[in-house]
């Protein structure tokens, strides 16, 4: 795992033709409007955080090295979910606005010739438009560069006043401010282009004046959309490009614009599987997970949900109601409707379910059935091994060919300690037999039904551990005569 540390190291300059660049990703708000005790960019959508959605879109632009993460409400829970990625930290200790963020920061980016500056909180943007807004800062060689987009309706969002359109002259591709939507004059709201939130700068250029900025607005906070106007000022160039696609830049700042991404990442993952030549019935009912991978062929039926990191092989088919979590499931498997799957491992051609729970740990074999009501947790089951009916497996070695009778458990636990039962390749069990832990069948032995099994079984014999069956030969009748005798 890569390391994360507060200050960067920097890195050697290989091309000087080639901009040095680092991206910030601005995280350090508290996010108010959720009215959650949670920092807002650890909300999960596409079952993620929604900084590590930015974190990942921002590794594919520039090394982890170079991605300064400005953080501060929570700031440690914020970065504990995402120190694996191995980028940097700035502590933003009183969130003082957007500029403030970058003011922060300034002994972390000094040094880098461009600073590309992201929202914690606006988990669509792709790469590719990253790329689209550092290339155009270069070619113009503009001081800023901010991303733009045109909103049907663009309230809440920073406008983008464009040079010479007041007097009535065409829209340049230069700025001349940013007006955050409590400032903005009638005229100004109306306007329809809007600050996306994500920038890019030449980094000396923005260290050299952003001690401008002032905290006369409304929120009393420093600004980084004051930027556009401060550079205005010092004769700086400042310019917008405009997005294709405006649903790339939508922030989250209110539970239901959350919402909104979340269906829409899901949407585009679906959308991406059936490219990949997966079916997807309804996929506005399933809820797949950004990092899921499920491979060729496959069907998935509606209400399904696919979490975490789990990744599905190929010609399967994921039948309803059926949740599997951060597992691996080979090719060829049936998943029949209603069954949970978690942190665990399904080999090639195994039947699970109609309602199955495989528990963390679950291995089950090439061939295997784990069948209607069977819980397991902890055991591996080799290859075609059947539990069909109503078990409970649990911290069990299961080998080969094991035919496991209905209602069969294993009691694992004496209330204290977990123990461990074994079953040997071959092996048939009885229907409604207790297996008490540790205990071990051997290979190709019989467990005669109902038995109560508390002794190791040696290979090839039938145990047989319950009362034996005796018989009153006429008692049945008996006692129906008896009972019509009182009647009359
Ligand atoms: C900001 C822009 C607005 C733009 C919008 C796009 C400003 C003043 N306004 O508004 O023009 O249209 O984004 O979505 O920048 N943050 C910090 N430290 C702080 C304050 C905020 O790190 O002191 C982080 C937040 O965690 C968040 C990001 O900066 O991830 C943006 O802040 P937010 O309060 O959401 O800004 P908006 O009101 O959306
Ligand atoms: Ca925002």
């Amino acid at each position: 795992m890569a390391k994360s540390s507060e200050t960067k190291t920097k890195s050697p300059r290989q091309n000087p033709q080639v901009p040095h660049i680092a991206i910030a990703i601005m995280a350090a708000g508290k996010g108010t409007r959720l009215r959650s005790k949670h920092p807002k960019v650890l909300h999960e959508i596409g079952g993620k955080p929604i900084l590590a959605h930015v974190i990942a879109t921002a590794q594919k632009v520039v090394p982890a090295r170079d991605i300064f993460v400005i953080i501060g409400h929570e700031a440690e829970r914020v970065r504990a979910a995402v120190r694996g990625t191995g980028v940097n930290f700035v502590v933003q200790t009183e969130q003082r606005g957007t500029g403030h963020a970058l003011m922060v920061a300034r002994e972390a980016l000094s040094g880098f010739d461009q600073v590309i500056v992201l929202s914690g909180d606006a988990p669509l943007i792709t790469a590719a438009t990253i790329q689209k807004l550092s290339d155009f800062h270069t070619s113009q060689k503009a001081t800023m560069t901010l991303l733009s987009a045109d909103l049907d309706n663009p309230y809440g969002y920073g406008r983008v006043i464009r040079k010479g359109v007041r007097k009535g002259g065409r829209a340049s591709i230069e700025v001349q401010q940013i007006v955050e939507e409590k400032s903005a004059n009638l005229r100004q709201q109306n306007i329809r282009e809007i600050n996306s939130g994500f920038y890019a700068f030449s980094g000396p250029a923005l260290y050299e004046h952003i001690d401008r900025l002032s905290t006369a607005n409304p929120h009393g906070e420093y600004y980084l959309t004051d930027m556009a106007a401060v550079f205005q000022r010092a004769r700086k160039k400042v310019v917008a490009i405009k997005t294709s696609d405006a649903g790339e830049i939508l922030g989250s700042n209110t539970r239901a614009e959350m919402m909104m991404l979340d269906a829409r990442l899901r949407l585009a993952k679906c959308r991406e599987l059936l490219d990949a030549g997966v079916t997807v019935f309804y996929p506005h009912t399933c809820v797949i997970d950004s990092d899921v991978e499920v491979g060729a062929d496959t069907v998935i039926e509606p209400f399904v949900q696919l979490l975490g990191s789990t990744r599905i092989g190929a010609d399967c088919r994921i039948r309803s109601y059926s949740i599997i979590e951060n597992s691996v499931i080979g090719d060829r498997v049936t998943v029949r409707p209603g069954t949970l799957v978690e942190d665990s491992c399904v080999g090639v051609g195994a039947i699970l379910g109609p309602y199955s729970h495989l528990r963390t740990g679950s291995e089950i074999g090439e061939g295997a059935h784990v069948g209607n009501f069977v819980e397991t947790k902890k055991i591996s089951l080799g290859k075609g091994s059947k539990a069909n009916h109503l078990s409970y497996l649990g911290d069990a070695e299961i080998g080969e060919g094991v035919n496991i009778g209905a209602g069969t458990i294993t009691c694992n636990y004496d209330g204290v300690n977990k123990h461990k039962t074994v079953m040997e390749d071959g092996v048939f069990i009885g229907s409604d037999s207790t297996l008490v832990a540790p205990v071990k069948i051997g290979r190709g032995a019989y467990v005669a039904a109902a038995s109560c099994i508390t002794e190791d079984v040696p290979a090839d014999a039938l145990a047989l551990g319950r009362a034996r069956q005796s018989i009153k030969e006429s008692w049945a009748r008996e006692k129906r005569e008896a009972q019509k005798r009182k009647g009359r």
